[in-house]
């Protein structure tokens, strides 16, 4: 029998190399919410003009700066033409939240309501089923794989920072989740609102061939989904 070749590195070496690598990737590890904060608290100053990460600090701070009643009653569904409303939570409605990596939101759902696919480019999803029954699920970047689970009053479910995702309201009840997530404004990009109802708008000859159909196809979708001039 051959003897196994004995590795070329001497042990010390491979841990030197490993302890080194890990060093390398812990502070990008660190950084994959938002960054840190440099004192207790900064309060947005939601009308300051100065441009920074995030949003300027107020002089004069309250507890109503940390403080929000707006989940406590359903949204109205009836605002949106999918059956579903967002309520958020972020630093624009609770300015204490500046700096802080951290906000809620409450999404409602009529039976058959859906939070069409989206994803959050700042932030994992955490959330907690209030009531009613839902489908729910994720599709991963590497191989489009489908992550999906029907959940349940009190159920969880995690939807990756970045992942495509999206809920359904599979029951005949009015369906209720609270969601978590690891920044202070998540940032939400719709799929079909980002190509079909950008201004100005994505060309036509890009969305036949992304979506291979015709432009017919493309324009129809478009008129549902422009947004609504008054
Ligand atoms: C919900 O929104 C619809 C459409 O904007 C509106 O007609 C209705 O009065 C709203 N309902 C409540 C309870 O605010």
């Amino acid at each position: 029998m051959a003897a196994i070749p004995s590795s070329p590195l001497h042990p010390l070496a491979i841990v030197v190399v490993v302890v080194a690598a890990m060093l390398i990737l812990l502070p990008s590890a660190s950084l994959a919410g938002d960054a840190d904060l440099l004192q207790d608290i900064c309060v947005a100053d939601l009308t300051s003009t100065v441009k920074v990460n995030g949003f300027a600090c107020k002089a004069t701070v309250t507890s109503d700066d940390f403080y929000f009643r707006g989940l406590a009653v359903a949204g109205n569904t009836s605002v949106t033409p999918y059956g579903s409303v967002v309520t958020a939570a972020n630093v624009v409605q609770v300015p204490g939240l500046n700096t802080l990596g951290v906000s809620l939101s409450r999404i409602d759902y009529t039976p058959g309501g859906v939070n069409p696919p989206h994803t959050h480019p700042r932030a994992t999803e955490m959330i907690f089923v209030l009531q009613g029954t839902l489908d729910v699920g994720f599709v991963t970047a590497a191989g489009n794989r489908l992550v999906a689970k029907t959940l349940a009053a009190g159920d969880v479910f995690v939807f990756p920072r970045g992942l495509v995702h999206f809920q359904r309201n599979a029951g005949d009840a009015p369906a209720a989740v609270v969601a978590a997530f690891n920044s202070q404004l998540p940032g939400t990009q719709s799929l079909a609102a980002a190509v079909f109802a950008a201004e100005p708008e994505v060309p036509d000859a890009v969305l036949t061939k992304a979506f291979q159909v015709g432009t017919k196809e493309v324009e129809k979708i478009k008129s549902r989904l422009a947004p609504k001039k008054s």
